[in-house]
């Protein structure tokens, strides 16, 4: 179904397309989430290399962000964050979300990160590898967030002295979730 579909990471050009995008797939909260998008670029716990486009022939139609989080605790004093995480709705359901996760996933591992984290959905996540990051002993950066949507992938990296207490930067504050 996702034929054609090129990934590569953002440039500027793409940006109002990406906010178009990202809008879109967040319709209960578009400025929230396009906002956020924006911060993350604008910080210093951005990635250009991990901001990741998917298109096809009609242009843009998937974005995803890998990015910096704190850990405190832990081996390393920050580890990658997996969002937002957003597909067009007309091309939901296709496939192109698992696309752009396995890429980014890809590209994290070939880049020597051990780990990436998400705070996502449940039902989504796990059939990428992410499991449960409580009993690898990380510490949720928010009460707020649900168990069960604190989610890690670990990599080929991967030791368990990763573990420690994330911490969100100044960036996520407003996004309400
Ligand atoms: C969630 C999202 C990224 C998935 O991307 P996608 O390209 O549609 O997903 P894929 O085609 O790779 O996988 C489809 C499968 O994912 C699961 N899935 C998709 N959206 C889901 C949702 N909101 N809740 C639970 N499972 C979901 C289903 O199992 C679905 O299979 P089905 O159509 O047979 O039921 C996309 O739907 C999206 O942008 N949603 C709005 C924004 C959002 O919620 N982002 C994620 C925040 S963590």
């Amino acid at each position: 179904m996702a034929d054609r579909l090129l990934i590569r990471p953002e440039r500027a050009a793409d940006h109002p397309a990406v906010a178009d995008v990202v809008r879109r797939a967040f319709v209960r909260q578009p400025d929230d989430v396009a906002s956020f998008v924006e911060r993350i670029r604008a910080s210093e716990h951005f990635i250009p290399e991990l901001a990741l486009v998917a298109e096809d022939d009609s242009g843009v139609i998937a974005h995803v962000v890998l990015s910096w989080v704190g850990v405190e605790g832990g081996s390393r004093p920050r580890i990658l964050n997996l969002t937002p995480m957003s597909v067009r709705p007309d091309r939901q359901r296709r496939g192109v979300g698992t696309r752009l996760i396995r890429d980014a996933l890809g590209r994290a591992e070939a880049a020597g990160e051990p780990l990436v984290m998400v705070e996502g959905i449940p039902g989504y996540y796990p059939r990428f590898g992410f499991e449960p990051a409580i009993p690898l002993g990380f510490v949720s950066p928010d009460p707020k967030v649900p168990d069960e949507a604190f989610l890690v992938k670990r990599l080929a990296g991967y030791t368990p002295d990763l573990a420690g207490r994330i911490v969100y930067p100044a960036a996520f504050a407003a996004l309400g979730s």
